[in-house]
Order: C-alpha cells, then sequence, then structure tokens
C-alpha cells in the first residue's frame, strides 16, 4: 500500500505558518533555556493531520512491540511498539519530504541557532513509537544527536500519563549514566501535549522520558532527528540502538 504521492506534493506547498522575528526569537530563547520547545504554532493544521494518519498507515503495517530494559541509560525501561527508521524511510515519501522540507528546517536551524545536518545514520533518522499498554514508558534517556522534533499524533488525557519530563543542560557517559544523580541536584520539568502539538528538543543534553501509562490507552509519536555539526564526525561504540534491533547486546528484554 502506499500513499497518494500527487496529493501529499499538493498539500505540502504549505508546511509553516510564518512567525515574524521576535517569535523566533521568543522561541528560541526558550529552547536554550529548557532544552525544549513547543513549536505547534509553526506547523500547518493540516501537515499535522497529514502525519498523523501516515503514521497511523505505517503503524498497522509495521509495528514491532519492545519490552526492555537498556544498560546504557542505568537500566531505564522502553516498553512500548516501534516503528524503525528505515522502515519509514523506505514506506513515507511524507516523511522524506517533510524531513528534507526548508521550510520546515530554516525556522528550527533559527531557532536552534546553527545548521540542522540530516542524521547521518539510517537507523536513527526516524522512530514513530505507540504506547498502548498500562505501564508503557519511554524511560529516562538522551539522544545520541543534537536535534529531533516530535510530533504528538495522539496524546491521552493528562491524568492518564505519557507526560514527558526533562533535565535540560545534562550530558551522556554511556559507560556512566548516573541518572538518579542528575535527578536529584536538578529540577524536573513536566510537560503535557495534546494530540497534534510539535515540539523542538535538544536531545543530546536533555535528560528526558515519559510518566508511565496509567491505563491501555493510546500514545503515538513521530521523532524526526537532526545532528549538530559537532555531531557529524563522533563514533558510536555502544551496541544500544533497541529500536532497531531488539537483540542488541545493551538490552535486557522484560517480560510483561
Ligand atoms: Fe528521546
Amino acid at each position: 500500500m502506499t500513499v497518494d504521492h500527487a496529493e501529499n506534493k499538493a498539500e505540502l506547498n504549505g508546511v509553516c505558518e510564518k512567525l515574524d522575528r521576535s517569535d523566533i526569537q521568543r522561541l528560541s530563547h526558550r529552547f536554550h533555556r529548557y532544552g525544549i520547545v513547543t513549536v505547534t504554532e509553526l506547523i500547518k493544521e493540516n501537515v499535522r493531520d497529514l502525519l498523523r494518519k501516515e503514521a497511523e498507515r505505517l503503524l498497522d503495517l509495521h509495528a514491532e512491540r519492545r519490552d526492555l530494559r537498556l544498560a546504557t541509560t542505568d537500566n531505564t525501561r522502553r516498553s512500548m511498539s516501534v516503528v524503525p527508521s528505515e522502515t519509514i524511510a523506505n514506506d513515507s515519501e511524507l516523511v522524506r519530504r517533510l524531513y528534507a522540507h526548508s521550510e520546515l528546517t530554516s525556522p528550527l536551524e533559527a531557532i536552534a541557532g546553527e545548521k540542522l545536518h540530516p542524521c547521518p545514520k539510517p537507523d536513527e533518522e526516524f522512530l514513530i513509537t505507540r504506547q498502548e499498554q498500562s505501564g508503557d514508558t519511554h524511560g529516562w534517556h538522551w539522544g545520541d544527536f543534537s536535534f529531533a522534533l516530535i510530533w504528538v499524533l495522539v496524546s491521552p488525557p493528562i491524568n492518564v500519563g505519557g507526560l514527558l519530563q526533562c533535565v535540560p543542560h545534562t550530558s551522556w557517559d554511556k559507560s556512566n549514566p548516573q541518572i538518579n544523580r542528575y535527578l536529584v541536584d536538578n529540577p524536573i520539568d513536566t510537560y503535557f501535549f495534546t494530540s497534534g502539538d510539535v515540539y523542538f528538543l535538544r536531545t543530546d543534553t536533555t535528560l528526558h522520558r515519559t510518566i508511565p501509562l496509567e491505563e491501555s490507552t493510546t500514545r503515538i509519536i513521530l521523532n524526526m532527528t537532526w545532528a549538530g555539526t559537532r555531531d557529524l564526525n563522533r563514533e558510536f561504540d555502544a551496541d544500544d540502538r533497541w529500536w532497531d534491533d531488539a537483540g542488541v547486546s545493551a538490552a535486557t528484554s522484560v517480560e510483561r
């Protein structure tokens, strides 16, 4: 099954709302202070609707369940269904076109204050996650690359969980993550997003997680990752790319 490419092309003529310089500056200040900024106002509603339908289509075709703990983040939990990066890239012209669209990347670069580079690792460009069972969570972690745009496509009500928590201005030592030390030493910011919201995250220096779901419900996000210039020549030694392969050596499987 393929999406209607002609329709996508026509509808992608406009991706973003025009924000003035003072709006971009406000978002940029917030991004640097908190490591995260909500950019829903930047993106046209019909694009967010199209992407929700596309993510639901990709999940119907390709979802794979993950239930594991990850050694490189102090054994925090990952419990959700995923569609891996290369599956998304191969099957979704809409996602590929949006990711490369200058109308999207230009304002994000203005907010970041630096250039966004396409992710050098094809297994980490994109990710769709669907939390669905009581207890599902994306436990405390950082990203390998600097920037992520997260499209919150379906979100449960605030009392059900799935809230995002962030500790900005922290860093990831995969051999000694010290997550509890960061939580003790710093304030934790908690965010609720409603279906259709989009946020921009400084993923490599913002420790973050989702609060476990209190009951079975549906929470779907799509992640687009970009590298900063600083990331381009880094080596990635740890075998912890659990979204791509549940059998990585850093993962311990968890029975539900
Ligand atoms: Fe993340």
